[in-house]
């Protein structure tokens, strides 16, 4: 019998058998019971971001009220530059205008974020080395934000 001898083989199918029995209990245990409902992630995801409140209002919600600001920008360079762009997330005080004030911008440290001078934006795209542009003062003492191309009394022109 040449099978005699091979009990060591039966063994170690048996440390085998066992190993992939561990894995698939451990691994039915790990895996979300909702992987795999709509596709190769867990179905239960959607909901949950569904379920998070919502911080952003829409520049469309900001225009119903903000008419004004609406007519200056849209004649403006940032015509397509939506509100929370700049005024960051405001969907609280879009729900309750009196409740939830907005923040005052600090403009030294907006406008910069996008017309800080940098070799890798596209040369097209109107860029500023800021401390020898404005020369320390504050970018709306001469552009005002809505419609930056206006300068005000404090600018050269
Ligand atoms: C339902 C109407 C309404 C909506 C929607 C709304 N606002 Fe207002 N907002 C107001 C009113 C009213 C004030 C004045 C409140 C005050 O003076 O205390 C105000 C004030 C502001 C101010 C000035 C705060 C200050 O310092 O005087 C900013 C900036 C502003 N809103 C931005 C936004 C943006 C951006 C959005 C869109 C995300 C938005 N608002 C949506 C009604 C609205
Ligand atoms: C390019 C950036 C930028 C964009 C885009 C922008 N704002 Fe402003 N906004 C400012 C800055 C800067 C101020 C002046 C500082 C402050 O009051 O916080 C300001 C001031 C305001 C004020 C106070 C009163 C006034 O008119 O000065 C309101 C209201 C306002 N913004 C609403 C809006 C709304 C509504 C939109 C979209 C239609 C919008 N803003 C888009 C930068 C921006
Ligand atoms: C979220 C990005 C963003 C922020 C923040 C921002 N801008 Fe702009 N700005 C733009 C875009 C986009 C344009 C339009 C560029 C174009 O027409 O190619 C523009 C255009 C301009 C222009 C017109 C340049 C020209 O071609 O004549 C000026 C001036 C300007 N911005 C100043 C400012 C000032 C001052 C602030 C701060 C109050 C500011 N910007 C904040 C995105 C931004
Ligand atoms: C002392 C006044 C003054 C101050 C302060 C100032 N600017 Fe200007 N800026 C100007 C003038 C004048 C122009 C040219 C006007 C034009 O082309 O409409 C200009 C043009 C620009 C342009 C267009 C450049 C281009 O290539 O077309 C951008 C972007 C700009 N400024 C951003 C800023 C930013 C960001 C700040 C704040 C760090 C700032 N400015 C502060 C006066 C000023």
């Amino acid at each position: 019998m040449k099978l005699k001898d091979a009990a060591h083989l039966f063994r170690l199918a048996g440390v085998f058998a066992a190993g992939i029995l561990i894995f698939i209990l451990v691994r039915s245990y790990l895996v979300p019971k909702s992987f795999g409902q709509y596709g190769h992630f867990r179905g239960d995801a959607l909901t949950e971001i569904k379920a998070q409140p919502i911080s952003y209002a829409g520049h469309q919600a900001c225009e119903a009220c903000h008419s004004d600001v609406l007519d200056l920008k849209s004649k403006g360079k940032h015509a397509q530059v939506n509100c929370e762009a700049c005024h960051g997330p405001l969907a609280k005080h879009a729900d309750d205008p009196g409740g939830v004030t907005p923040e005052k911008l600090d403009t030294a440290k907006l406008c910069v974020r996008c017309h800080e001078a940098n070799s890798a934006k596209p040369k097209k795209f109107p860029q500023v080395a800021s401390m020898e542009h404005s020369g320390g003062l504050a970018c709306n003492e001469c552009h005002t934000p809505h419609s930056p191309a206006i300068v005000t009394e404090g600018g050269k022109k």
